[in-house]
Formats: C-alpha cells, sequence, structure tokens
C-alpha cells in the first residue's frame, strides 16, 4: 500500500506541492513563485502553461525531498486559486489566452450592466453569488468576446474552459479527464449550486455555449490517472476543491455552524452551514464547501480581495520593509495606530462591501506619522476587513460565533491574530499544522482511495496549537469600528 498523499496548492502568486503522510503530517513541502502580469491597470493575468510548468515541477521536487518516489503517492489532491479563467484548445491542449486571474477587473461594466438589467437577481438566486468581476463566467465570456474566432470554435466543442483546477487536471492526464468539483462550479457565476447544474439561462444571457464546460463532479473520487508524469504508475487524481474550501475541510470545519478564516492574499471566512444553501441578507456569498459521498455540505462566505497582499505591498510598493516578515518589527515601533487606517482597496472591495470601483486609501495622517503608524494601519486593515465580514456572519447566521479557526501565511504574527481576537470579540485558535488547504485536498484525494477510511478518521489529526483570547475593553473596541467605519466611508466616496 502506497504510503502518502500528494496536494497541489495552486495558489495566486505561486505553486506549491505537499507530501502528507498517514497521521496527516507533512513530510516535505515544494514551492515555486510565478510571474504576475499586469497589463493595465486593474488587469491581472497568468501565463497558465507556467502555471502547469512549476505545479509539476515543486511536485517532483516535494516527492525528492520526502526521500521517496512517486510510486509511492496513494493519490494527489488538487486546490487552487479558484475563479481564475483558462481557455485552451482542446486538440492541441495550448491555451488562447493568458489565464485571467480573480482579482482582474476588465469586466467590472459588464457585471453593472447586470446589475441594471436585473440579472443580477438571477444570479443571487441560483448561484447564490454577488455580481461581480471577481467570478469566473464573465472572464470567460470576455475571452470569447475578444479573441478572434474564439466563439465560432468554442461552438464547435474546439475549445475548453477551466478553472485552474480543471487545467491541471487536463495536464496531468493528458487531456483524458475533462472535470471540475461541486466547489469550484460554484465561482463561475453560471453554475446552478440548488440543481447542481450549468444553468442555460445564464449562459445564453452571457452567449456562453455549453460545449465549452467541463463536467461537474465531487470533490472525492477519482476522476482520472496521471500519464506518464512522475513514474510509469498511474497515480488516481482522487480530490478537487476550491482553496477556501479545501483550507474548511482541513480545519475539520466538518459540522454546521464551523467557521475559519484563511489569511493568504486575500482573505476568506467560510462558515459551514450544513446540507442546506442559506441565502445571506448580509452582503455575503452563499456557495458549495463540498460534495462528498454523494453529499453536498454548502457555506456563508465573506470575501476580502486584499490581506496579505498589503503587506507585499508594504514591501515591493512602499519598501518600508525587506521582507514580509519583517513587517512584525515595524508595527512594534509605535505602540498603537496614532490615529492613521488603511482602506487596502487596491482591486475594488469584497464582502460585505461589494464596490468594484473602490480604491485604497490612508487617512488620518498628521506630522507625527510614521512608517510603523503605516505598518500597523496596514496589518490592522486586515483585521478590521474581517471583523465586517464576521459581523455580516454572525446576522445572517442569528447567532453568536464563539470561535474562528485560523490558517495561512499572516497567522505567524501573534500580534495580528491577538488584535484579531480583540476586534472580534471571538477566540481565534492556531491549529499545529495551517497549511490547512494542501491538508484539505490531501484528504479529500485520501478519502476517495481508502487511504483514509472516513471523515472521523482524519478528524482527530486536527490540534490546537495557539488561543489566543479576547480581552480589550468595550469601548476601546467601540472606538476603533467607529474609526473604520469613517475610513471606509472615505474609500468609497473617493470612488464615486
Ligand atoms: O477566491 C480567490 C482565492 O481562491 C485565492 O486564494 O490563497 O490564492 O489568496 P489565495
Amino acid at each position: 500500500m502506497s504510503k502518502y498523499i500528494l496536494s497541489f496548492d495552486a495558489g495566486t502568486t505561486s505553486s506549491r506541492a505537499i507530501v502528507f503522510d498517514k497521521k496527516g503530517s507533512i513530510i516535505a513541502v515544494a514551492q515555486k513563485e510565478f510571474q504576475q502580469i499586469f497589463p493595465k491597470p486593474g488587469w491581472v493575468e497568468h501565463d497558465a502553461n507556467e502555471i502547469w510548468s512549476t505545479q509539476i515541477g515543486v511536485a517532483a521536487e516535494a516527492i525528492v525531498k520526502a526521500g521517496i518516489t512517486a510510486a509511492d503517492i496513494a493519490a494527489i489532491g488538487i486546490t487552487n486559486q479558484r475563479e481564475t479563467a483558462v481557455v485552451w484548445d482542446r486538440a492541441t491542449s495550448q491555451p488562447v489566452y493568458n489565464a485571467i486571474v480573480w482579482q482582474d477587473r476588465r469586466t467590472s461594466d459588464y457585471c453593472d450592466e447586470l446589475k441594471k438589467d436585473g440579472t443580477a437577481q438571477i444570479i443571487k438566486e441560483k448561484t447564490g453569488l454577488v455580481t461581480d468581476a471577481y467570478f469566473s463566467g464573465t472572464k470567460l465570456k470576455w475571452i470569447l468576446d475578444n479573441v478572434a474566432g474564439a466563439r465560432e470554435k468554442a461552438q464547435k466543442g474546439e475549445l475548453c474552459f477551466g478553472t485552474v483546477d480543471t487545467w491541471l487536471l487536463w495536464k496531468l492526464t493528458n487531456g483524458k479527464s475533462y472535470v471540475t468539483d461541486v466547489s469550484n462550479a460554484s465561482r463561475t457565476m453560471i453554475f446552478n449550486i440548488h440543481t447542481l447544474q450549468w444553468d442555460e439561462e445564464l449562459l445564453q444571457k452571457m452567449d456562453i455555449p455549453e460545449a465549452i464546460l467541463p463536467e461537474v463532479r465531487s470533490s472525492s473520487e477519482v476522476y482520472g490517472y496521471t500519464q506518464h508524469l512522475l513514474t510509469s504508475a498511474e497515480i488516481p487524481v482522487a480530490g478537487i476543491a476550491g482553496d477556501q474550501q479545501a483550507a474548511l475541510f482541513g480545519q475539520m470545519c466538518t459540522q454546521e455552524g464551523m467557521v475559519k478564516n484563511t489569511y493568504g492574499t486575500g482573505c476568506f471566512m467560510l462558515m459551514n452551514t450544513g446540507t442546506q444553501p442559506v441565502a445571506s441578507k448580509n452582503n455575503l456569498l452563499t456557495t458549495i464547501a463540498w460534495k462528498i459521498n454523494g453529499k453536498v455540505h454548502y457555506a456563508l462566505e465573506g470575501s476580502v480581495f486584499i490581506a496579505g497582499a498589503v503587506v507585499q505591498w508594504l514591501r515591493d510598493g512602499l519598501k518600508v520593509i525587506n521582507k514580509s516578515s519583517d513587517v512584525e518589527a515595524l508595527t512594534a515601533t509605535e505602540p498603537d495606530n496614532g490615529g492613521v487606517y488603511m482602506v487596502p482597496a487596491f482591486t475594488g472591495l469584497g464582502a460585505p462591501y461589494w464596490n468594484q470601483h473602490a480604491r485604497g486609501i490612508i487617512v488620518g495622517l498628521t506630522r507625527g506619522s510614521s512608517d510603523g503608524h503605516i505598518a500597523r494601519a496596514a496589518v490592522e486593515s486586515i483585521a478590521y476587513q474581517t471583523m465586517d465580514v464576521l459581523k455580516a456572519m454572525e446576522a445572517d447566521a442569528g447567532i453568536t460565533i464563539k470561535e474562528v479557526r485560523v490558517d495561512g501565511g499572516a497567522t505567524i504574527n501573534d500580534y495580528l491574530m491577538q488584535f484579531q481576537a480583540n476586534l472580534l470579540n471571538t477566540a481565534v485558535v492556531r491549529p499545529t499544522i495551517t497549511e490547512t488547504t494542501a491538508l484539505g485536498a490531501a484528504y479529500l484525494a485520501g478519502l476517495a482511495v481508502g487511504f483514509w477510511e472516513s471523515i472521523e478518521d482524519v478528524q482527530a489529526y486536527w490540534k490546537k496549537e495557539k488561543f489566543f483570547e479576547p480581552y480589550m475593553k468595550e469601548d476601546v473596541r467601540g472606538m476603533l469600528q467607529k474609526e473604520w467605519k469613517r475610513a471606509i466611508k472615505a474609500a468609497q466616496v473617493w470612488s464615486e
């Protein structure tokens, strides 16, 4: 029996591969960044071939680092940046255009039209989503509208559309499997989350031929086998989930009401709402968490577009730090934010504001404001944005959230985690393994091939590492919340 599971974590800025053992422990990690392409303000693209080459490269590297061979891998799980659209030629497997990334705003005006003509309401009912350029459907439409001959070819079934999971699966199986899972499909704005099918009415509205869409399957099953890659043995690819849903699973938030927040490029809070979709009244998304053993679980999601990316901006844009980890020391040079607030709406605002046109602002500057204050304002903005989302989630669910499980790069920052707990007035819990995205995909793949027997079997591997208890005084919290609201308002007024 093979002893390991290999996870592909295809993120927004890098490809990662992680080898896990039977106890869900990390045996080896390999990671490679790839190019971010910004052809125009607000546009973000990736080279899909580079996503593939870096992903397969890090897979080989992780296997070597683990001191094993590919034949020791029982299954591969894929998790991915979710709303990024790739279109390729079915015969040659060559992309017809760069991948258009979830952060890309080029279809904002088209989304405004959908809001004006009433389609947004239909989209919300059928897909659970707020109409926004964030999702992949309008990106696919843009490629069909703008790449010469694309729509005609698509109608003839000569092109394939996929999110990054589908693209990687296609490459791994040499075109034998053309599949996505329900969690990724639920981020396209053309998938009906109630019937679990591509929605004819929305496809017609956006002029997207169904022939270009992959088959939608569950999140944990064998989709296909690798073809002469890494080893002559055929390795089953057996788990697929969007990265935020995979993190929800890796955090073992498998019961209704459990909440996780992942601090990556953006910040994504998801609450498992069980087997029924809950329509949000507070501008959150209703999305599919996963489908396992024939059962669909749904989630409420608050998507914050800029979180860890604000620290990258301090490093690469403002150049006040040399490496991201230096930020904690810089924030510690000031005892508080000195009245400075930053709203990092670099690519508009996501939940709960959904303002496609908002842009970033820093307010409250005085002659005494320092780089330490700005760094604090930047880091604290991650916590404030999370607070807005948590409040919306509590209002939707009609409960007080007692605990948030956290993961992702920025959770290493103790100052941020404590500030987060204080602001939320909720306990923040960091697990021993914060690579929960990759872990979730590994669990989904391992469960499909009998590497693990049941969800209960893997539940035992989730362990708490640190617990952050809130201790901020109510009046201080109230004052900070009020100031933040003013800053958010200013960012929106600026965009008008
Ligand atoms: O919805 C976008 C999300 O899937 C991207 O995640 O971790 O690459 O920021 P991440």
